[in-house]
C-alpha cells in the first residue's frame, strides 16, 4: 500500500515557485542572477498598515477569531465592493481567508464532485487547474491566442461549456498574461453564461487596482446582476497592497457557497491570522492614495518592458492592459542553439538556458498552459529590468 496519497499524484509544485528555487541556489553559488519569476510587488507595505498590526498586537488582539474573518475585516469588505464596485454584500456573503489562494482553495474543495468540469481560460494561473485536480475534478483549459489579446471569445465559452461544467474561472487583469477584459468583452461572456443557468462564476480580481493608460475596471456582477446568485468574487490584500506576506485574502458570493467554505476552513487553518486582519481593515479603510502612484510606477516598468523584448530576435510581446506581467511569445526562438549549444526545442528550453547563460530567471509558458510563451514579472527596478531585457536581447541575438 503507497503511503503518499493518490491525490498528491494527480498534482504539480507550483511551477513560479521551482524557478524562483533554482535562481536562488545559483544566486548562493555566487552567480549574478536577476529573478524576473516571483508574482509580488517590490514595493514595502505602507507604514500605516505596518502601524495597525503592531497596534492589534499592543491591544492584545492576538487570539482566535471567527473562522473566516471579523467583523471589522467583513464591514471593510462590504464597504470596498460599495465603493469601488458598486455591489452589496453582507456579512454573511463574505469570507476570509488566509490570503486568496486559501479562498479558491475552500470555494473548489466545497463544491467541486469528480466528474466536475471547470473552464478555465489558458494561460492560467498555475494553481487553478491543480486545485481543481486535488478536489478530483477535470480542468477544461481554454486556449487563447495573442490575436485575441489573450481573451475568450463568447462563442469559444458557449462551446465549451458541458451538463458537467460547474465553474468558470475568470481572472482579470491576468496572471500571466497582464490581460484585461473590458466591460463590453465581460458583458459577451455574461450573456452567455446567462444562457447557461447551471454555471458558477469564479471571477480573480486580485490585480483589480494594477491596470494603465486609464483602462476601466470591471468585474462580473457589475456587468450583470443576475449573475450575483452564482458568482464567487474573489479578492484580496496581497497585490495592491504589497501585502503578499501578510496572508490575507476574500471572497463574496452567496451564503449557502461562504459557510460551506467557513465550514471546511473551521477544519484546516481556523482564522487567519488576527493580526494580519486588523491590518487589512487599516488597508482597505485608510489612504488609498499609494495605489494609483504604484500603478504609475509599474505602467512605465511595462513599457520598458514590452519595448526591450520586441526588440529582441524572436521574441514577440504583446502591451497588455494590466498587472505587472508580460507574455511574450519565444515561437521565433525554437529550433535554434544557443551561444552555450544548447538546442531550443521548446519555451522550457528557452527559460532554462537563459537562467544558465545569461542569469535571467523568468518562467515557461507551458507551466500556464499555453506554448511557446515566457512570463516576466516586472515588479522589480527598472535598472534591474533594462539589465535583465539586456541580456534577453544578447541572449536572442546569439541563436544560430
Ligand atoms: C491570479 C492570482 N490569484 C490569486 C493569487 C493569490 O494571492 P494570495 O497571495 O492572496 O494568496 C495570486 C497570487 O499570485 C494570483 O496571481
Amino acid at each position: 500500500m503507497a503511503f503518499l496519497a493518490d491525490s498528491l499524484a494527480r498534482i504539480k509544485p507550483s511551477a513560479t515557485i521551482a524557478v524562483t528555487d533554482r535562481a536562488r541556489e545559483l544566486k548562493a553559488a555566487g552567480r549574478d542572477i536577476i529573478g524576473l519569476g516571483a508574482g509580488e510587488p517590490d514595493f514595502d507595505t505602507p507604514e500605516h498598515i505596518k502601524e495597525a498590526a503592531i497596534r492589534a498586537i499592543r491591544e492584545g488582539k492576538t487570539k482566535y477569531t471567527a473562522i473566516d474573518g471579523i467583523p471589522e475585516l467583513k464591514a471593510a469588505i462590504a464597504a470596498k465592493f460599495r465603493r469601488e464596485n458598486h455591489i452589496d454584500y453582507k456579512p454573511e456573503e463574505i469570507s476570509v481567508g488566509t490570503g486568496g489562494k486559501q479562498v479558491l482553495f475552500n470555494a473548489l474543495m466545497a463544491t467541486l464532485n469528480p466528474g466536475d468540469e471547470v473552464i478555465i481560460p489558458a494561460p492560467y494561473w498555475v494553481s487553478y487547474p491543480e486545485i481543481v485536480a486535488l478536489a478530483g475534478a477535470t480542468p477544461v483549459p481554454l486556449k487563447t491566442t495573442i490575436a485575441s489579446g489573450f481573451k475568450i471569445l463568447p462563442d469559444a465559452l458557449d462551446k465549451a461549456i458541458t451538463p458537467k461544467t460547474k465553474w468558470l474561472i475568470l481572472n482579470s487583469p491576468s496572471n500571466p498574461s497582464g490581460a484585461a477584459y473590458t466591460r463590453a468583452e465581460i458583458g459577451g461572456l455574461t450573456d452567455v453564461l446567462m444562457k447557461h443557468g447551471h454555471v458558477w462564476v469564479l471571477t480573480d480580481d486580485m490585480y483589480e487596482h494594477l491596470v494603465y493608460d486609464g483602462f476601466v475596471f470591471t468585474t462580473p456582477v457589475e456587468v450583470e446582476p443576475a449573475l450575483k446568485s452564482r458568482t464567487l468574487t474573489l479578492n484580496g490584500v496581497s497585490k495592491a497592497y504589497a501585502m503578499t506576506g501578510w496572508r490575507i485574502g476574500y471572497g463574496a458570493g452567496p451564503a449557502m457557497l461562504i459557510k460551506a467554505m467557513a465550514k471546511l476552513q473551521s477544519q484546516s487553518t481556523t482564522n487567519p491570522s488576527s493580526i494580519s486582519q486588523w491590518a487589512a481593515v487599516e488597508a482597505l479603510n485608510g489612504p488609498q492614495d499609494f495605489i494609483p502612484k504604484n500603478a504609475e510606477i509599474f505602467k512605465k516598468r511595462r513599457d520598458l518592458v514590452v519595448s526591450m523584448l520586441n526588440q529582441a530576435k524572436g521574441l514577440s510581446c504583446p502591451r497588455p492592459e494590466g498587472a505587472f506581467y508580460v507574455f511574450p511569445s519565444c515561437a521565433g526562438t525554437i529550433g535554434k542553439t544557443t551561444t552555450g549549444g544548447v538546442k531550443i526545442a521548446t519555451d522550457e528550453d528557452f527559460v532554462t538556458a537563459l537562467l544558465e547563460e545569461e542569469g535571467v530567471a523568468v518562467v515557461q509558458g507551458s507551466a500556464f498552459g499555453l506554448a511557446p510563451h515566457f512570463r516576466i514579472s516586472y515588479a522589480t527596478s527598472t535598472e534591474l529590468l533594462e539589465e535583465a531585457c539586456s541580456r534577453i536581447q544578447r541572449f536572442c541575438a546569439g541563436l544560430r
